[in-house]
């Protein structure tokens, strides 16, 4: 609590590096967060697999590693990210093991506690890439099933395209290669080069009447995150759509499961945006997002919301008048900032403002131009935290821009209009707890509120 950076309610670990969130599940109502941690330090090795759990998607338990690497084991080097998925009483992890440079889906298995896991002996139970098949990536998983038929999707690049390989199975231990589920051209720069070489921990799931396709673009660096929509039809994933699912660059490796309400809920991780050095002796890295409830709007487009039980953490709140000097009853770090901007108005919104060292991270929300602007200049005063500016383009032609931005300490998440989520990270060298709201525009001013976040 004493780290000016620390996330209180966004998910760390006790200590040490965190990444990818894995194996998400609820089961018997419990809520499961599993996620790649490496326990020797603030820093990406060794991945294991450490695990949590909740009652309501925010307060969160720890509980022990879950599984770790076998020197002897076909994941000697690391348990890369995975799922879980439930078969009568009997869970099942699907993750990659990593041997050398090899990366192979391995199993593992628990009860309905999920707590110890023992792995197949027979691992890896996929034990090279397909015949024939030359490509840059083969990890990550997607399971699901369909009748009596599981299916699992890989990620992956071949021939330049991103895709995700698919496999069947009658009991999660013989796979058949199936083919391509889908394969896509990946982004390019503005000068028509690729940006990556294929894709990484891919999420595959029926939404509504559509499916969606989640997946990362990699180039031995994380470089984006996008979504597709469109149809299934029982062997191959044909999308219509694709779009960005965070305006950020602090947002990656999202995956999301099926609550037993029917809610699709994705985490995300939240890297960090400062140095190796930084990172270092502060002892822990990575966060999750809030708990993001996933939704298709009319055209298709994913789009994301906080969880409603996001709100089990609001405390005391005050109304926010624009252009004041607010004097906040409660820390600033940690709050919840709502409220609505009409179309001819502009809202600014500074967070973390410490009027000493002349920090500030300042959140420009203009819908008239269908864009959300974050300035990060003068965020930190430090020089090796990231300060690019964000910009998100919001193309939604709503009267009103439904706003509501999170603050918890260095990790910041903005949502607009229940349809679009921009995580920021920022580290100010002052204390900042202070927050200033601007209005321009000739509109009655709708009131904002804050809520202290507990
Ligand atoms: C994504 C990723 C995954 C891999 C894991 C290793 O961040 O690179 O592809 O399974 O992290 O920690």
């Amino acid at each position: 609590m004493n780290d000016a950076h620390r996330p209180q309610w966004h998910f760390t670990a006790a200590r040490n590096w965190i990444n990818d969130p894995n194996g998400l599940i609820q089961v018997d109502g419990v809520y499961h967060l599993f996620y790649q941690y490496n326990p020797n330090g603030a820093f990406w090795g060794t991945m294991h697999w450490g695990h949590a759990t909740s009652q309501d998607l925010v307060h969160w338990a720890h509980a022990p590693i879950a599984i770790a690497p076998d020197a002897n084991g076909p994941d000697a080097d690391g348990c890369f990210s995975g799922v879980i998925v439930v078969d009568d009483d009997v869970s099942t992890m699907i993750y990659t093991g990593v041997r050398g440079g090899e990366e192979l889906a391995c199993i593992a298995r628990s009860d309905r506690d999920l707590v110890m896991w023992e792995k197949d002996p027979r691992n890896p139970v996929i034990r090279g890439l397909p015949d024939g098949v030359d490509a840059t990536i083969f990890r990550d998983h997607t399971v699901w099933r369909d009748g009596d038929r599981w299916t699992m999707g890989i990620g992956s690049g071949v021939d330049g395209l991103g895709a995700v390989l698919s496999y069947a199975s009658s009991n999660l231990v013989d796979w058949q290669y199936r083919g391509p589920l889908v394969e896509e051209p990946v982004e390019l720069n503005p000068e028509g080069v690729a940006i990556s070489t294929g894709w990484e921990c891919p999420d595959f799931f029926a939404l509504g009447d559509r499916h969606v396709l989640v997946a990362c673009e990699w180039d031995g660096d994380p470089i984006a995150v996008s979504s597709w929509t469109g149809r299934f039809d029982g062997d191959r994933f044909h999308p219509t759509r694709k779009d960005r699912i965070d305006g950020g660059r602090s947002f990656y490796a999202p995956q999301s499961f099926r609550a037993e309400d029917g809610r699709r809920i994705q985490f995300g991780w939240l890297r960090e945006n400062r140095s190796a050095e930084d990172q270092l002796p502060a002892g822990w890295s990575g966060a999750m997002t809030l708990p993001r409830e996933l939704w298709l709007d009319r055209d298709g487009r994913l789009c994301s919301r906080p969880a409603a039980e996001v709100e089990l953490l609001r405390g005391r709140h005050i109304p926010l008048v624009p252009n004041d000097d607010i004097v906040l009853p409660f820390d600033g770090r940690s709050v919840e900032i709502a409220g609505s901007v009409a179309r001819d108005q502009v809202m600014e919104l500074a967070v973390r403002v410490d009027l000493d060292t002349n920090e500030r991270t300042v959140m420009r929300f203009a819908p008239s131009v269908g864009r959300v602007h974050v300035r990060m200049g003068q965020s930190t005063a430090n020089p090796t935290a990231q300060q690019d500016d964000l910009v998100m383009s919001v193309a939604d032609d709503a009267d009103r821009w439904d706003v509501r931005v999170f603050v918890d300490r260095s990790a910041i998440e903005v949502f607009v209009n229940d349809r679009h989520a921009l995580a920021v990270r920022a580290y100010p060298t002052g204390r900042a707890d202070g927050i200033r709201l601007a209005v321009d525009g000739r509109d009655a001013i709708a009131p904002f509120t804050i809520w202290e976040m507990r």
